[in-house]
């Protein structure tokens, strides 16, 4: 076995046993997420297949009725525990298995029953809650509890999208320990919207214009599955999964040359601009928050992927420490992309061109209203490439038809979707023909006069990002600016270092006021780039523990250390992500919106590594 395959649903069984039986955790434990302690760097590269492997599973547990948590390590060969650490003040992710409780409770509150009747509605079971989290805004009596927020909705008919009729204005906060519903804020009433407003098969008659695309491979894929590790034209490496982070890449190599260790999509926050009643707490923290892998989806075959897919399973821990098994949470599979390169010689009318492929290595999370496709591509030409596709339904509120506040638009009469932003962070561990690497920023600059007599020079400049304070950058679309990540240590043909590049395709700025209380916790989103020296305990931009953080812990204050970056073990921290203003072609279900970015060989080859690619 790889040492950075993931746990076997055993390893976690028997992890999640040492836990339950340890003296020291109290008995009654709850189970946020088990998931492979990841052996240090030396110890996977040193390893070799068929060498025995030291398998080590971390969890984080937390008591029934109160805040806190505890990280244990657990050493699966000899069954103990080798480490415990507490968090008295740390609340873990909100677990699926709360949500329906939380509603329940909610709905069977007296008034929260009085304020429906407000709005003409007394059959409660139509009622939706969405336990959002709460965020922490210095309210006093949520200080020391784990609390959540709820939003609400009607669902006038069984099997209605009931996103289309929002319960405007009503609002509750419940203590998810203690399962106690500690106030219902009733803002007034604002009609919910009518209409129809159904996306289901079923709803209305399929066009039939469309004739059938099938994707065939007579001869089968092009690549090799052992375990989770994955072999394809000259890459390979290791895919993981965990419950927090969803899918992870590991050991990324072309052509046996390290490119990244370790890549994933490790924060993602929603923070949306109104002001208004009880919205102003929407500044959700899907991973850190909720967990992005405990939501993934079960793939299907000819609906979610299309040809010849090889799916791979993924087991989380529900909260009570019983395993779960995500069937097909991973689709692996490859796409014609067009063409790769091409050139007609205009004198003999000889033509060269070679089709471009990709790896898909893809998962699907649904966190409430929202769905995210997360799509890592391999290109034949050495490039990696994130696509994050948005969909789903918008978070919806309601306003007189006509008449929705300055913070959104109206997507249909009476129906809000209020202005918000979508921030990834991508967790980059770089390792460019090894561990030992420098960052380097490129802005492009106009020459000054002297040196440009006829207007029309100009030049790349490089900068190198020399330590953590100077390392936390913006992107500048004025000078074309991106970074590139090179080892010294290795001269390519013209004698330049070896080196990746990041394209920061979908940078966006962030509204949120830095010292606010959705600012300060949500720090890593005022760069688009982040570098920071290799620390494998650092690795959530948000902090380990987001919900009702208070922001000290992440990557905007880890590089107050300002660590030295030179011809070091770098990770990159890319901020990416979308602006989305609402629009009415976003309703009743969104289009995939795309974000993302590309990593891309920069001097990295001697020349295009694609000449031998058949014509
Ligand atoms: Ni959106």
């Amino acid at each position: 076995m790889h040492p950075l395959h993931p746990l076997s649903d055993q390893e976690m069984h028997r992890a999640i046993a040492v836990v339950r039986e340890y003296p020291e955790l109290p008995p009654n434990l709850l189970f946020e997420t088990v998931e492979l302690e990841e052996p240090a760097k030396q110890e996977v590269r040193s390893h070799r297949p068929g060498d025995p492997v030291r398998r080590r599973a971390r969890l984080v547990v937390f008591p029934a009725e109160t805040i806190g948590a505890w990280h244990v390590v657990v050493g699966l060969d000899e069954g103990e525990v080798l480490s415990v650490t507490h968090y008295p003040a740390a609340r873990p992710m909100i677990q699926p298995e709360q949500l329906a409780g939380i509603e329940d409770l909610v709905r069977a509150d007296p008034a929260f029953i009085e304020a429906c009747g407000r709005r003409g509605i007394t059959d409660m079971n139509r009622v939706m809650c969405d336990p959002w989290s709460a965020g922490r805004f210095g309210h006093g009596d949520e200080e020391n509890r784990h609390v959540c927020h709820v939003f609400c909705w009607v669902r006038p008919e069984e099997g209605e999208n009931f996103y289309a009729y929002p319960l405007e204005g009503l609002n509750a906060v419940v203590d998810i320990r203690r399962l106690q519903v500690l106030q219902v804020d009733d803002h007034g009433v604002t009609p919910v919207p009518g209409g129809s407003h159904e996306y289901a098969s079923g709803s209305r008659e399929p066009r039939s214009d469309l004739r059938a695309i099938d994707i065939v491979q007579p001869d089968g894929v092009s690549f090799e599955l052992d375990g989770h590790r994955i072999t394809w034209h000259e890459w390979e490496l290791v895919i993981g999964f965990n419950g927090r982070e969803a899918v992870t890449l590991h050991d990324i190599r072309y052509g046996g040359r390290p490119v990244v260790y370790r890549a994933s999509i490790a924060e993602m926050v929603v923070p949306y601009g109104s002001p208004d009643r009880a919205h102003y707490r929407k500044n959700v923290f899907d991973v850190g928050e909720y967990g992005a892998g405990k939501l993934a989806n079960s793939l299907r075959l000819g609906c979610d992927c299309l040809g010849a897919i090889r799916y791979l399973d993924a087991w989380v821990t529900d909260i009570h420490g019983d395993l779960v098994r995500i069937d097909n949470a991973i689709c692996i599979h490859e796409e014609d992309a067009g063409i790769l390169w091409k050139h007609r010689d205009q004198r003999s009318g000889q033509v060269e061109v070679r089709r471009a492929r990709r790896l898909v290595i893809s998962s699907i999370i649904t966190v409430g209203n929202y769905d995210y496709g997360y799509y890592w591509y391999l290109h034949l030409d050495g490039s990696i490439e994130f696509d994050m596709k948005a969909t789903g339904i918008i978070n919806t509120t309601a306003c007189v038809p006509g008449e929705p506040a300055r913070h959104g638009r109206e997507v249909a009469p009476g129906v809000v979707g209020q202005i918000h932003q979508h921030l990834f962070c991508a967790r980059l561990d770089m390792a460019v023909d090894g561990d030992a690497n420098t960052a380097i920023e490129c802005n492009t600059q106009v020459e000054p006069p002297e040196r440009n007599p006829w207007g029309n020079a100009y030049f790349e400049e490089e900068t190198v990002l020399e330590s953590e304070t100077v390392a936390a950058r913006r992107a500048n679309p004025a000078t074309q600016r991106y970074w590139k990540v090179v080892n010294t240590n290795r001269k390519n043909v013209v004698g330049r270092p070896t080196g990746y590049r990041l394209e920061p395709t979908s940078c966006v700025t962030p509204f949120v006021l830095p010292g606010s209380p959705s600012g300060t916790r949500s720090a890593f989103t005022r760069n688009h780039l982040w570098v920071t020296a290799h620390d494998r305990s650092e690795r959530f931009p948000a902090g380990e523990f987001v919900n009702q953080s208070d922001g000290s812990d992440g990557v905007a204050t880890w590089i107050e250390q300002d660590r030295p970056l030179v011809n070091a073990d770098l990770v990159l921290w890319h901020v990416f992500g979308l602006h989305h203003q609402p629009r009415t072609e976003d309703f009743p279900v969104q289009p995939c919106a795309p974000c993302g970015f590309r990593l891309m060989p920069s001097g990295f080859f001697d020349r295009n590594p694609c000449l031998d690619l058949p014509g």
